[in-house]
């Protein structure tokens, strides 16, 4: 069943999409087409796979083909920078970026993935980080953009905690607030953020405590709590922050709303952001019974 069973696809159709290796498992257009359901616009995305060394051939094709819009995953968010003609503010500060814009072949590169985080907690923990303490376990790819996002968003503090020490206190020249944390800042920051990998599904490496970021028994109370990771829904480590009462977020709705801001970007409108969780929602937990 297609999102868009009742709109045919004609010669005035849009066309954006993402671009990864590996891509057939993005989730990417499977929310972009619900929003454009939703919106009754006449544009659809596609997944395009493009190996490592083909990223700035892909914006050629993008100029030449005259694709509006793509997200952009691994391998290549930082590959395709010398490809792009201008970098939004947020692309520029991190060197990577996971959208492109194409104004009459004119390729634009942003950042929406901290951006995208800051938007999820608003909407669904009503959480303004404004003066806020918060807490960041890893240092890779997903936490520059969380750290260099939260910092802009105004937080107190940020704790970067990661297992190679090195990599957090490179992270700190992001955001003035960073600084590299310990396990005690766990327990007296507002909120948690989980960007490691650990407790995604297929990474569990084994022993004691493999499959949580860091030890529940830290948690308080009062405390927002949020991992990325969407697959699972929820990680045994989020499992654990719900099941002492406090208020949690899994990646899902991240995911959302940095293909959201990408999306508005795109057709200027503001996407249907339900809509796109539900599509979400419901692909996730077809896949999770695909599993079973
Ligand atoms: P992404 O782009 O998704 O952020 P990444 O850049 O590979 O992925 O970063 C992975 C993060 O998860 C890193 O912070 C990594 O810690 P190191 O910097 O010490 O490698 C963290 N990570 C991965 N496996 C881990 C494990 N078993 N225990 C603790 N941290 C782990």
């Amino acid at each position: 069943m297609s999102a868009r069973s009742d709109q045919p696809i004609t010669g005035q159709t849009r066309i954006v999409g993402v671009i990864g290796d590996p891509v057939r498992h993005s989730l990417s257009p499977v929310i972009h087409n619900a929003a454009f359901a939703a919106m009754g616009l006449d544009w659809v995305s596609l997944a395009f796979p493009v190996i490592a060394s083909a990223a700035a051939d892909a914006m050629t094709a993008m100029r030449t083909l005259e694709i509006g819009g793509l997200s952009v995953t691994m391998p290549h968010k930082a590959t395709i920078i010398p490809a792009l003609d201008h970098l939004a503010p947020s692309a520029q500060a991190l060197g990577v970026a996971n959208c492109v814009q194409n104004i009459d072949g004119v390729l634009t590169g942003h950042n929406t993935d901290g951006d995208g985080f800051v938007a999820s907690v608003r909407r669904d923990l009503g959480l303004d980080l404004e003066g806020e303490v918060i807490t960041i376990l890893g240092a890779g790819g997903a936490a520059r953009s969380v750290v260099d996002a939260v910092g802009r968003a105004g937080a107190a503090e940020i704790l970067i905690v990661n297992r190679t020490e090195s990599k957090a206190v490179e992270l700190c020249q992001l955001a003035e607030q960073a600084r590299p944390g310990a396990a005690d800042d766990i327990s007296r920051s507002r909120l948690v953020v989980n960007t490691t990998s650990v407790g995604m599904a297929g990474s569990t490496d084994g022993g004691p405590g493999a499959d949580v970021p860091s030890d529940p028994e830290l948690f308080a109370q009062g405390q927002a709590v949020v991992d990325i990771i969407y697959a699972p829904i929820e990680t045994a480590w989020l499992a654990a922050a719900r099941a002492r009462g406090l208020q949690t977020l899994n990646g899902v709705s991240m995911l959302v709303h940095q293909a959201a801001i990408a999306l508005e970007i795109w057709t200027g409108m503001p996407p249907d952001i339900d809509a796109m969780m539900a599509a979400a929602e419901q692909e996730l937990k077809a896949r999770s019974g695909e599993h079973q």
